[in-house]
């Protein structure tokens, strides 16, 4: 096989050279995640009370040049969000994700917030000169760190000691499987477990599967072995020592039904990070280009310390808010609108249905003290494992419910005598 078939680079999209000359659908909601989660993650640990910090540091570790010639996504989003309606002006469609840490830096800063201090790396000369000059005007009397372009795994010793046991929010947003290996995501969890904070990386499904595809093909030429090997080692490092004892097996037994493999690899790589990393909760969310499709582009995989704040309070509604967006996608007439509008309906409440008597289950095994109804939804949005699956309010109405059938009990009620999210609840049968 020529080195050129060898290469993986015709097969993926995504790590070309015209990466940044127009943004694409799934790279504009990766962003939109990303720019709520860096405002959460600021204004929650950000500021003077003992849980707090004055300083927080964001790290882009695939920063990629800041902007793309032709974007999408961000200022009707923006513009359209009564929360953040107020930034209309601050950030733009071409933006991409360290120029959205900058923008927020600046914002906070204005705002007297909190330092955000950015670190940024990106091994490509080009990319890293280009990078360095759409951050220039932004920087002034902010605190960023470009590196000189080097790989991220030869960055990560400079890096970790730069951050200053500040709180951090991790951000790895590879092209495909090789970038960052799960050692170094341990590594990561040891610092925010220790000084709080985030990761979120991005996993290439199809890519994982092309690599065992790969990895696993018979020859009797030498190259193509040592090529295998290379499939090999670059897989195994993402997944975890010795793993492909386990996904090459896997391979054999999935490969013939679409999108399984890949679809086991994203829960063994959670799983792995759950038992062996010290984050304390790992969740993901794919990233489609449109509401069916049944491939994801990508899935975002996101390692919490504190899962209860960071995925039952800021994440569960930013994904399904993600959902619903795509959802609506590219339908501005009124009628679409409409139409829309009442199968979205329908399609919450087949699943709040659908729901109900798993969450009744779960109320029965984990209810058995008072709990606050506000800690009780997070409490099921972590065991459902399903972030985004339904927002807060629609778990509140279904406990709600529940509490009107007489299942649970309920004390410190509001004025009205109603069920409030201070309100405690206990399950009675
Ligand atoms: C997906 S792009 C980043 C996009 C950017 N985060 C954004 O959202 O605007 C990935 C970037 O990582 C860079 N890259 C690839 N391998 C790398 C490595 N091992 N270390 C650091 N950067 C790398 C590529 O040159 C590319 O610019």
């Amino acid at each position: 096989m020529s080195g050129k078939q060898l290469s993986l680079f015709e097969q993926q999209p995504e790590d070309s050279g015209d990466f940044f000359t127009r943004k694409r659908s799934w790279s504009a909601s990766k962003h939109r995640i990303m720019l709520k989660y860096i405002q959460s993650f600021c204004y929650n640990l950000g500021g003077d009370q003992p849980y707090q910090s004055k300083y927080l540091n964001y790290v882009d570790g695939f920063a990629g040049t800041g902007k793309y010639d032709q974007g999408i996504g961000i200022e009707n989003f923006v513009g359209n969000s009564n929360f953040l309606k107020k930034y209309s002006n601050d950030f733009s469609d071409t933006d991409g994700s360290p120029i959205i840490a900058l923008k927020w830096a600046k914002i906070f800063s204005q705002e007297n917030r909190v330092n955000l201090r950015c670190f940024f790396n990106e091994a490509n000369k080009k990319v890293n000169e280009k990078l360095k000059i759409n951050c220039q005007s932004l920087i002034n009397e902010l605190f960023c760190k470009i590196y000189e372009p080097k790989k991220f795994a030869l960055c990560l010793p400079e890096l970790m000691n730069d951050l200053e046991n500040y709180p951090t929010l991790f951000f790895l947003d590879t092209f495909g499987v090789k970038g960052v290996t799960f050692e170094q995501i341990c590594l990561i969890a040891n610092y925010v477990s220790q000084y709080k904070g985030e990761l979120f990386l991005l996993f290439h499904n199809i890519q994982v599967a092309r690599h065992a595809g790969q990895s696993t093909a018979r020859s009797e030429d030498p190259q193509k072995l040592k090529a295998a090997q290379t499939y090999t080692q670059n897989l195994t490092a993402l997944l975890g020592p010795n793993s492909e004892l386990d996904w090459k097996p896997k391979w054999l037994e999935l490969n013939n039904l679409p999108q399984h493999f890949e679809r086991w690899a994203l829960e063994y790589f959670k799983s792995r990070l759950l038992k062996e990393s010290s984050f304390r909760g790992v969740g993901s969310f794919k990233i489609r280009e449109d509401y069916n499709d049944r491939r994801p582009q990508y899935s975002l995989v996101v390692c919490s310390n504190k899962p209860e704040k960071a995925f039952g309070e800021f994440l569960n509604e930013f994904f399904w808010e993600e959902d619903k967006l795509l959802y609506f996608k590219d339908n501005q007439s009124k009628t679409a609108q409409e139409f829309l509008e009442r199968e979205w309906n329908h399609e919450t409440n087949e699943r709040i249905i659908k729901v109900k008597p798993i969450i009744i289950n779960l109320l029965r095994e984990h209810l058995i003290n008072w709990m606050p109804v506000n800690e009780v939804i997070t409490l099921l949005i972590l065991k459902m494992g399903d972030l985004g699956y339904l927002k807060r309010t629609q778990y509140r109405e279904i406990l709600l419910k529940i509490h009107q059938e007489g299942i649970l009990e309920a004390r410190n009620l509001g004025t009205k005598g109603k069920v409030i999210l201070e309100s405690q609840i206990r399950i009675v049968k």
